[in-house]
């Protein structure tokens, strides 16, 4: 009876039936396990049961019962042999207890043996750790059918009017965020099949779907197919990047998105992340804040993943250890899941394939170069480039054609970091596929732990796969000199000793070069012991091929504070003498189009890091920040802080209707806000623009009223399906086009159209996302009285206030007060539109934070205890006298009493449905 799994509460209990007198074993049976069944104690060596009378017999004997067992809370509890009749004795005629008992032998009764009730009164409990509840048949573990565990089978749940509080409900109690969708089916079956639940009354914000107002308890046999199906909003989003597969991680705290603590993930959490959105593997996880500041709000706690975790809600919770959080975690995921060349001669050449979210396609050739092909060669151990086959070489292969233009800069250690444009791009030629041919022997040397893969220690393979580490030594300046060389990263910056990072490969080696050798292989090497007793400083080299360029602190990677990495660190430019020549140039080298302004440190902060001197008197022709000639400066006066905002900046929004969750699509590219053609739009375009605007995770196309002549930017946007950022869909190319018959691109979001949907429904209680996401209604209402107050006249002024108020979100840092700069982001005007202008090509490098890297990581420190909710105890079920087992359609009706503490449905003060990767840097009021 008593398993391995007894708790120690059980142990210490049986331990007592031999010290204390009158303590007395219990037992729940019938129920399918040992946490549910008819309540049975034993007395005397005899079980039995107990019996008792509706009013006597409540939710507080049966916690006694639940907390004895170490099962959790109670469920549900009936008194109506709701596990059937015992056989045996009835032992107990009721219980008195005050619910805090730790066992039932604190509680009074009647005495032994006494009774007044029959075994059709004997008491059943069930406590919730006998239930379980999940989806099946959906896309994922926060997806589909809810079914729910009882009884050791799995069943399904019914009620007339399921609605999204139930939704809400079943997503937060599986870790799954917010619900953002729910239907509920039901259709007669040939044969039988099990309802769990029925009559289920859920406010919005129980912490577990049995601790809604349940009226009927199954299993019960039915001959309905009950299909109460939910999708969840999911926990964990990256907010702010380019794509959804980088940002600052933000996960949902009932209904909105918080941050989480840099240094309260780790890089497994990363990897835990990136899998649930589907992206590739976890590249970096840092604190820095390339991807815009954070709301304010912190997750308060941390989470540590084991890495096999489906999703991050599914990692262990531990309480926060960083008391005051000011710096986001950010991560970048590879934005596809893998590369591969195809139909070479050897493995190292061929054509160029990728995978995103389960899907091969070969790669274009348009935007294909000696830096991409370098950073491709290098991830699947092929060694370098040596040349780029015409386009089509290695044949067109099966799978897509993907336009996408990958921007590497040819120091990235993985091709997933390079900055992807696929919005906008060149028609891909059929046939015109990247081809490449790599050396294909892997250099047998290699820096690890530094930005790029031309910084950090150097390690030299002994044998292929066994890295040896090298220790500090008397030649380090030739060796540096031979490495950054052998690397293709240019001549040596920075040499110096790391500490010894002792969790590395294992074997040492002291080299010794002259700097002229051709190879390192060409150079003395002495092996040095295995495992020294004191660790020796290792050699770390930043050459020049590791400079990197960065925009952190604005929205997307093509505005905001520019960073410099050089010699290992990231700094900040002095903002003195700061023009919009050096902005160009900074601009280009992103592949972010041209430069709008050149602002200071009011704009996106003055940053933190050290300041960077070679910056400065640009031309505007240069093609890397680097090459200007940076006059020397004799200090600086206002500090770091210069910023950029480039035309290549891309946000987007729906304009004209009724909130900012519907009406037509518009993106701004090239400083102007464009519409988007009807003309070849797919359906999916709809809801990656409603996920990428934060309104829900559904929309609709929808008709599109004529109206206006503005040109537009884009037509041909085909989302594919499942798709999360507008910024990753392919069209037609940037263009400033009229529309023609087909007219414009219109979306409905669901957060929207919900409103009107569900106010017809019989649900009882709206739910949260009924309620308008903005706050016109209010500002509405608060004008209205004024008007009647102050009359017509102030009103129409008012009113374009309001209207300007309304319009203005300013999410990211810094909003520009300047003249100048706002006339940059006004309405477009046709007659003013500068020509479209092709994007220089891939100069382009990663905006990727400064901290801990996949290559050293280490486990953080979080503290052992767990952070466990412990289910509401307040749960009353309702005592229907109909509790047998009977089909549910043969369950009288009984009206529902009030739960105690139940209120009306408030509406909630927050909807969080703020913006996800989007930047409005457009008026200010
Ligand atoms: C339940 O309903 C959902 C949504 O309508 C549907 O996708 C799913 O296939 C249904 N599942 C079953 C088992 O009927
Ligand atoms: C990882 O954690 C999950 C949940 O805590 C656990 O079920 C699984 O066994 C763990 N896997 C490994 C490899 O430790
Ligand atoms: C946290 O903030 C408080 C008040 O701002 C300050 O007194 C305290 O020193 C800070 N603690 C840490 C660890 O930074
Ligand atoms: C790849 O490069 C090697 C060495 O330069 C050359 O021998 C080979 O023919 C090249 N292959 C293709 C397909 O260009
Ligand atoms: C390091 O080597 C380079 C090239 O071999 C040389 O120009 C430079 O002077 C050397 N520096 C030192 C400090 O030895
Ligand atoms: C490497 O070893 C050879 C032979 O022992 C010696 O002649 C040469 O000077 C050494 N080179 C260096 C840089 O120590
Ligand atoms: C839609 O696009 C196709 C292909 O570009 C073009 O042939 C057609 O004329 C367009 N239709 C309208 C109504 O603009």
């Amino acid at each position: 009876m008593w398993g391995t799994m007894v708790p120690a509460r059980v142990l210490g209990l049986l331990l007592c039936v031999h010290v204390c007198m009158g303590s007395e074993e219990l037992r729940l049976v019938d129920g399918g396990g040992r946490c549910a069944g008819r309540v049975e104690v034993k007395h005397e060596g005899e079980w039995g049961s107990i019996c008792s009378y509706d009013m006597q017999w409540s939710t507080r004997e049966a916690s006694v019962v639940c907390r004895q067992l170490g099962c959790g809370t109670v469920a549900h509890t009936s008194p109506y042999a709701p596990f059937g009749q015992g056989k045996g004795r009835i032992w107990l005629h009721t219980i008195f207890c005050d619910g805090t008992e730790t066992t039932l032998q604190d509680c009074s009764h009647y005495g032994w043996g006494n009774h007044y009730c029959g075994h059709e009164w004997d008491v059943g409990v069930i406590c919730t750790e006998a239930l379980e509840l999940r989806l099946v048949d959906g896309r994922g573990p926060c997806d589909g059918r809810v079914e729910m565990k009882l009884r050791g089978r799995w069943g399904t749940v019914y009620d007339g009017a399921w609605g999204m509080n139930h939704a809400e409900v079943v997503c937060q109690q599986l870790g799954c965020g917010s619900a953002a969708h729910t239907t509920f089916t039901s259709h007669i079956l040939e044969a039988h099949s099990t309802l769990m639940l029925a009559r289920v009354n859920c406010k919005g914000t129980e912490k577990a779907i049995w601790d809604c107002n349940i009226q009927s308890w199954g299993p019960y046999s039915v001959m309905t197919d009950y299909n109460a199906s939910v999708v969840c909003q999911g926990f964990s989003r990256l907010a702010g990047g380019d794509s959804e597969c980088s940002g600052r991680l933000e996960v949902r705290q009932g209904q909105t998105w918080v941050s989480v603590c840099h240094g309260h993930v780790d890089l497994m959490a990363a990897q835990v992340v990136c899998r649930e959105l589907g992206c590739g593997t976890a590249l970096a996880l840092s604190g820095a804040e390339p991807f815009g500041v954070p709301a304010g709000l912190f997750w308060n706690g941390a989470f540590e993943c084991n890495g096999t975790e489906p999703f991050l809600s599914a990692c262990t919770k531990r309480p926060p250890h960083i008391q005051n959080c000011t710096q986001p975690a950010t991560i970048i995921c590879s934005p596809y899941n893998g590369f591969r060349l195809a139909d070479g001669v050897s493995v190292c050449d061929g054509r160029v394939e990728v995978e995103a979210r389960g899907v091969w396609g070969t790669l274009c050739a348009t935007a294909w170069d000696m830096p991409d092909a370098h950073v491709l060669c290098d991830h699947l151990g092929c060694g370098s480039a040596v040349s780029l086959p015409p386009p089509g070489h290695f044949g067109m292969g099966t799978g897509m054609l993907r336009s996408d233009a990958l921007r590497c800069s040819g120091s990235e250690r993985h091709p997933g970091q390079c900055p992807v444009e696929v919005l906008g791009q060149p028609a891909c030629p059929p046939g015109h596929t990247a081809a490449v041919n790599c050396s294909g022997v892997a250099e047998p040397l290699r820096l690890h732990g530094g930005e790029s893969r031309c910084d950090g220690r150097l390690e030299v393979a002994v044998r292929p796969g066994v890295w040896a580490r090298v220790s500090v030594g008397l030649w380090d300046n030739g060796t540096a000199t031979v490495v950054c060389r052998q690397l293709g990263c240019g001549v040596p910056e920075k040499i110096h000793a790391a500490p010894a990072n002792g969790s590395g490969p294992i074997e040492l080696q002291e080299l010794r070069c002259v700097g002229t050798e051709e190879l390192l292989a060409q150079c003395n090497a002495t092996r040095m012991a295995a495992e020294p007793s004191k660790n020796p400083e290792e050699l770390a080299i930043a050459c020049s091929g590791s400079k990197q360029l960065r925009l952190v602190g604005g929205c997307g990677r093509c505005a905001g504070r520019v960073e410099v990495y050089s010699e290992g660190t990231w700094g900040t430019i002095c903002q003195d003498s700061w023009t919009l020549q050096d902005a160009t140039v900074v601009c280009r080298q992103l592949g972010c189009g041209r430069a709008l302004e050149a602002p200071g440190s009011e704009r996106f902060g003055p940053g933190t890091g050290t300041l960077w001197l070679g910056a400065g008197g640009c031309a505007g022709t240069e093609d890397a920040l680097w090459h200007c000639p940076a006059p020397v400066q004799r200090g600086c006066r206002r500090g770091g802080g210069a910023g950029a905002v480039c035309s290549g900046l891309l946000d987007l929004r729906l304009m004209g209707g009724s909130s900012r969750c519907s009406g037509h699509l518009e993106v701004l590219h090239e400083g102007t806000w464009g519409r988007v053609c009807a003309n070849g739009t797919s359906p999916a375009t709809a809801t990656a623009v409603c996920r990428q605007l934060g309104c829900g995770t559904a929309g609709s196309l929808t008709d599109n009223p004529a109206e206006g002549s503005e040109p537009a930017w884009l037509s041909w946007v085909r989302c594919e399906e499942g798709a999360r950022s507008l910024w990753r869909c392919p069209s037609a190319p940037w263009q400033l086009q009229e529309c023609g018959p087909t007219g414009i691109t219109h979306i409905t979001c669901e957060e929207d159209s919900r409103d009107s949907s569900e106010a017809t429904s019989p649900a009882p209680a709206l739910t949260h996302s009924a309620v308008p996401l903005t706050a016109a209604p209010r500002s509405v209402s608060a004008l209205t009285v004024l008007c009647v107050l102050l009359g017509t006249l102030l009103c129409v002024a008012l009113a374009a206030l309001a209207v300007q108020a309304h319009r203005t979100r300013a999410h990211c840092q810094g909003p520009s007060k300047g003249a100048t700069s706002e006339a940059v982001y006004e309405e477009l005007d046709y007659s003013l539109m500068p020509e479209y202008q092709e994007v220089p090509s891939h100069t382009g490098s990663l905006s990727q934070g400064s901290g801990r890297k996949l290559s050293n990581h280490s486990g953080d420190g979080a503290e052992e205890s767990d952070l466990q909710v412990s289910a509401d105890p307040r749960a009353q079920p309702q005592h229907s006298p109909s509790h047998g087992y009977d089909d549910v359609m043969a369950v009288p009706e009984v009206s529902p009493s009030p739960q105690p503490g139940d209120a009306p449905a408030q509406p909630p003060e927050d909807m969080g449905y703020d913006d996800v990767g989007v930047c409005t840097l457009g008026t200010s009021l």
